[in-house]
């Protein structure tokens, strides 16, 4: 089998290039961005890496009109970007996931989206089902242009599939592991990482009682490549994640405890970090019965052990350069 994976230079289309090319399929990647997180992959025989962005349709085209499965998965992602640059978020995520998806069309190829438990915004009633209410801020807020692109990326695939396209949306919750990000910048796992593993203090913003389900990223690329595979999962939306609600302070705890850092908590106010245009969400826990049932996936990583895994992967990229 043939499967297009965009942005699979980015943290979770490398795991799902190396499953699918574990499984004995032919890879094609088109991304625009490094190719620090698939170097162990770009001499594999049965990986196409085609450095060029969903805005090249030509190339888009091509690719589309070769595979048998399109993964899309580029988009501008992290917090930084959401305050930093609402222009290039809002384009690439909505602009360019139309791109991908009128080309699957044209070509009649199945498609997967992901989508982000973003989409939620900060609807109260947890855990979040897939048909639940989007609860979100003013759009003077910059963070909301994130969820806001994902869910216009997802109505796109709904209006797709009404015509006929067939399509899956993963809405993907707070997934870690080797290769996210880099240490220190990204992701909340990445930035107290690097923290801890200097021995700085783990900044954790406001009280951290905010809770978060930290996914490890092997589990959901379980879920990831069932959701292209499973004849039963072509028209659904599927919350991938795990179960387990941990608060940042807790997570900021295990990271200290799991590194062996000397790293101390401190408290900072999230203006000072993100500025005005941030807005945290109190709790974020998924409904994944949907996923165990129809997708067959169950998480099995704890985050004690996730962690563990990770904090060894980024201690050796740490002594590698
Ligand atoms: N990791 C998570 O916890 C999480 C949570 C929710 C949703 N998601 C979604 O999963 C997908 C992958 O996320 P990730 O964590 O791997 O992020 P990532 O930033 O590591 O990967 C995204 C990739 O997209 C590429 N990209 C961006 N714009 C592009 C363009 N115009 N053309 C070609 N490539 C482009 C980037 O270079 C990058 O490699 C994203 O769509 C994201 O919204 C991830």
């Amino acid at each position: 089998m043939k499967v297009l994976i965009t942005g699979g230079a980015g943290f979770l289309g490398s795991h799902l290039a190396d499953a699918f090319l574990e499984r004995g399929d032919e890879v094609f990647i088109l991304d625009r961005g490094p190719t620090l997180k698939i170097r162990h992959l770009l001499g594999h025989h049965a990986l196409h890496f085609v450095h060029d962005s969903l805005f090249n349709e030509t190339i888009l085209d091509g690719l589309i009109a070769r595979v048998d499965l399109v993964y899309h998965l580029a988009a501008v992602v992290g917090v930084e970007h959401y305050v930093g640059d609402p222009h290039e978020v809002l384009n690439v995520n909505i602009n360019g996931t139309q791109n991908v998806l009128r080309l699957a069309f044209r070509h009649g190829k199945r498609l997967v989206f992901s989508s982000t438990s973003e989409v939620y915004g900060r609807n109260p009633r947890i855990p979040w089902r897939e048909e639940d209410d989007r609860i979100l801020g003013s759009t003077a807020t910059d963070r909301w242009c994130y969820s806001t692109s994902k869910a216009v990326g997802e109505h796109f695939c709904f209006a797709f599939a009404k015509m006929g396209l067939p399509v899956t949306v993963l809405r993907y919750f707070n997934v870690y592991g080797p290769r996210l990000d880099a240490i220190d910048i990204g992701r909340v796992v990445t930035i107290l990482l690097g923290q801890a593993l200097r021995d700085r203090p783990l900044t954790v913003i406001g009280d951290g009682r905010q809770t978060r389900c930290f996914t490890y990223v092997s589990d959901a690329i379980l879920a990831t490549v069932a959701a292209g595979l499973s004849p039963q999962a072509v028209g659904g939306t599927f919350n991938v994640g795990t179960d387990e609600e941990v608060s940042i302070r807790t997570l900021a705890e295990r990271i200290i405890a799991i590194s062996g850092s000397r790293s101390e908590i401190q408290n900072v106010r999230q203006e000072d970090v993100y500025g005005s245009s941030y807005e945290d969400i109190p709790r974020r826990v998924p409904d994944i019965r949907r996923m165990r049932v129809i997708l067959g996936v169950a998480p099995k990583v704890s985050l004690d052990e996730g962690l563990g895994r990770t904090i060894a992967f980024f201690r050796g990229e740490a002594r590698s350069g």
